[in-house]
């Protein structure tokens, strides 16, 4: 039975998330006020252009170009607009103001959480950001929430379906990179600015949201190490394809205890990376998304589903806005994440991990002991070595294929810059790393 009075629901945008928000708000009304225990009254919906184009489903007479008007009547606040400004102010009043607020905006959250969080610590008031990390795939509320008795030791993501979409069709089609990038544009999987998919910006902002909640402190997104998926080949994607890989663009995050090179932190990175063909995340096709995660007690979890759309997304703001209203309904203060722990983000040299490194060199006696002593020299163990010859007759070269064990990334580094400068190698065709074996 509904007892409580009709919560004030403020929408502000109404682009792709937004028009679903709407929509799915509207057509099941009376569905969430029964799951709530309150009516979810849509009071209004802010735009920027009163007379843009618009799904059908939309109320015209809800639209504004108020916002700031719009939310100070509100106890539930949707941020769907993106951006971080006006976006982070208008959070902020509505905050301020004693509105819980539901956001999809993993720009904002990874520039300005803490600041957010504080606010809405502050005033008890709780900032919810379930569609801000994969869209439809619950990710958050299982960090937050299931696994909170739990120690998160990694996570490892397809977080951007888009690059994923491309890496994809390289390796299942043969097509180049920019073949497979014009496929995922006309599809309009890439961002306005394709850079923040395929130079992993967008990866790298999820995987700083998703490393702050994991181990309870402030991951800054400039700390993240990021690399995209612009400079990888046809050639590695079927080098790849015929060891048994596929490359895939990561999201990773861990703990590192401390050791001789420094203190413990957690390390949150994103580049592409080898993956073994019968990994979980491998199987992760076309735009989907996934994120695996290794915790202590629970073992291996995988979530996986549609990483972005505007229904998908609208679904997990949703499940946002029940819990929400719910807290409303029973009252008390929001929950604030914990960043109780603390702890600095790690260079990139401090990770642990293993390479696949590709090389051109003379077909000579002596070739392979030195490459084998650069390996040596700087304590990185060789695991495989495969050779193979061209030009047989004139200028004879052999092309290295080498897999190392899981050794620090400086040393893999230092062995990939004394590789360079070695008068045996003529050149480095491909530097990856390998991850999930
Ligand atoms: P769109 O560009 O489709 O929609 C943005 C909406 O916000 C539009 O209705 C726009 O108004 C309105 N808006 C923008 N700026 C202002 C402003 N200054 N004042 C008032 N209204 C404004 O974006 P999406 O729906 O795709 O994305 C929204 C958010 O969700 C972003 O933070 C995005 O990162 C996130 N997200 C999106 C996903 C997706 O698949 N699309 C997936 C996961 C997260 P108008 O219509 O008049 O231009
Ligand atoms: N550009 C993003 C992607 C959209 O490709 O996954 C969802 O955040």
């Amino acid at each position: 039975m509904i007892e409580y009075r009709p919560l004030r629901i403020a929408l502000l945008g109404a682009g792709s998330v937004g028009g679903q928000v709407a929509r799915l708000l509207l057509e099941n009304k009376n569905e969430l006020a029964a799951r709530v225990g309150a009516e979810l009254e849509l009071i209004g919906i802010a735009v920027r252009d009163l007379n843009g184009k618009r799904d059908s489903a939309i109320p015209r007479e809800l639209l504004t170009t108020d916002a700031e008007a719009l939310i100070m009547t509100a106890d539930i606040v949707i941020e769907v607009m993106g951006g971080i400004e006006p976006a982070r102010t208008l959070i902020r009043q509505a905050l301020l103001a004693g509105a819980d607020v539901i956001t999809a905006n993993k720009a904002l959250l990874a520039n300005h959480s803490t600041e957010l969080f504080d606010v809405a610590e502050q005033v008890g008031a709780q900032l919810y950001y379930e569609a801000a990390v994969a869209a439809a795939i619950p990710i958050i509320r299982p960090l937050r929430e299931s696994l909170a008795g739990d120690k998160v030791i990694r996570i490892m993501g397809i977080v951007n379906g888009s690059t994923n979409y491309i890496l994809d069709r390289m390796d299942s089609e043969g097509l180049s990179l920019e073949a497979a990038m014009v496929e995922a544009t006309d599809l309009g999987y890439l961002e306005a600015d394709p850079k923040l998919d395929v130079e992993g910006y967008d990866a790298a902002q999820k995987i700083a949201i998703l490393a702050s909640l994991a181990f309870h402190t402030e991951v800054d997104l400039n700390s993240v190490h990021r690399e995209g998926i612009t400079s990888i080949t046809p050639a590695q994607i079927a080098s790849a394809r015929e060891n048994g890989y596929v490359i895939k663009l990561l999201a990773v995050c861990e703990k590192i205890e401390a050791d001789e090179d420094g203190e413990a932190g957690v390390s949150a990175r994103v580049y592409p990376a080898l993956i073994p063909r019968e990994h979980p995340l491998a199987s992760v096709r076309k735009a989907f998304n996934a994120v695996f995660v290794e915790a202590e007690a629970a073992g291996e979890l995988m979530f996986y589903g549609a990483g972005a759309g505007g229904s998908q997304t609208a679904s997990a703001v949703l499940g946002d806005l029940v819990s929400a209203a719910k807290r409303h309904v029973i009252g008390g203060p929001g929950l604030a994440d914990s960043a109780h722990a603390d702890l600095p983000t790690l260079p990139i040299s401090r990770i642990t991990t293993s390479y696949q490194i590709a090389l051109e060199v003379k077909d000579q006696p002596g070739v392979l002991a030195e490459v084998a002593n650069i390996f040596a020299t700087h304590n990185v163990s060789v695991e495989t070595v495969e050779q193979s010859i061209a030009n047989k007759r004139q200028n004879p070269t052999a092309q290295l294929l080498i897999g190392t064990h899981d050794a620090k990334d400086s040393a893999l580094t230092a062995v990939v810059q004394a590789l360079s400068s070695s008068k045996v190698v003529d050149s480095i065709t491909s530097v990856i790393r390998v991850e999930g074996n």
